[in-house]
């Protein structure tokens, strides 16, 4: 309450954004879009709102009757709130979920910035495109079926997506099946993913594990060499294990900062028609992940 009083002064014409997630109180996006508003003098505001799954629907429908803006979705939304949209964009249909929600006209229009998120953070942390890539991606829930459906997109060659349930990776197949990129679902074991990994160019990490302290993907140290660039999704803690793991075996590696940074950006700009200070908010994500002035 104190940080937001600080940011800006609210009143009858404030606009109202936010994010619907569960749990939601960990959620660095205040402080990104805020410190955002702030710097380019917008009467705006951006809150957390802590909303149930079965809850969604009323929760969306009273955003637009209350005249908020925009809303981001985070877990567990991202899939179910494509089905509650009156209008769905290409990207948002092709990974079949949601992220960013504006209301417009009394419609909610659902977008997906995730699959641009990681794109432009691969490009900021290694300098290359997914063009002519391998690229292998773990895991297959809203984040990975985004990321991979994304590479293909952007003309992968190659791209492996491993799970913990494989029924999950079926949706990708079948969207990746519309692109020239090769695709092929492997088990998330180190066995399956030896088999390939001299093919692989770049590796994802698009599950949760990692998240919590001691979570481990349980992937041998061996696969990773100094050939291979590895991204991790999770940003908290800045290094998982499987980074720590990449970066022993001499892999170049980059967490999921910069793609809740850029899928962020984009959020801000569909939702307020400018561009996104990106300068202040890297530093405010920084400070709220990691209690860093950079
Ligand atoms: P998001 O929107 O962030 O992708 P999600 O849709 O809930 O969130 O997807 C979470 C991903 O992390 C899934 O790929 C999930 O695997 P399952 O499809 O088997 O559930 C993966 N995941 C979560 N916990 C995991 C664990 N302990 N081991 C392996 N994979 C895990």
């Amino acid at each position: 309450m104190v940080q937001y009083s600080r940011f800006m002064n609210i009143n009858g014409s404030t606009t109202i954004v936010g994010v619907f997630g569960s749990p939601i109180t960990h959620t660095a996006s205040p402080a990104m879009h805020n410190a955002a508003f702030k710097a380019l003098k917008m009467n705006w505001v951006y809150l957390a709102f802590p909303v149930e799954p079965q809850n969604l629907r009323e929760a969306l429908l009273g955003a637009r009757d209350m005249g908020l803006t925009g809303i981001n979705l985070t877990v567990p939304h991202k899939l179910l709130a494509l089905s509650i949209m009156d209008e769905v964009g290409e990207e948002a249909r092709r990974f079949g979920a949601v992220n960013t929600v504006l209301i417009e006209n009394g419609k909610l229009r659902g977008f997906n910035t995730d699959g641009y998120g990681i794109a432009k953070a691969i490009k900021a942390e290694f300098n290359f495109t997914f063009k002519g890539k391998r690229v292998l991606v773990l895991g297959a829930g809203g984040a990975g079926r985004a990321i991979a459906v994304q590479c293909a997109l952007d003309g992968a060659t190659q791209v492996f997506v491993a799970n913990r349930t494989p029924s999950k990776i079926d949706p990708i197949a079948k969207e990746i099946a519309t692109t020239k990129t090769a695709f092929r679902a492997l088990a998330l074991n180190t066995d399956d993913i030896a088999r390939v990994i001299n093919d692989v160019d770049l590796l994802i990490n698009a599950t949760s594990v990692g998240l919590c302290e001691g979570e481990s993907l349980g992937l041998d140290a061996k696969l990773f060499s100094p050939r291979l660039f590895v991204y991790d999704t999770v940003y908290q803690p800045a290094e998982t294990e499987l980074l720590r793991m990449a970066a022993a075996g001499g892999a170049k590696t980059a967490n999921g900062l910069s793609m809740l940074l850029h899928q962020g950006a984009k959020a801000f700009e569909i939702w307020t028609k400018h561009k996104a200070p990106m300068a202040v908010m890297r530093r405010a994500l920084n400070t709220a992940v990691y209690g860093a002035k950079t």
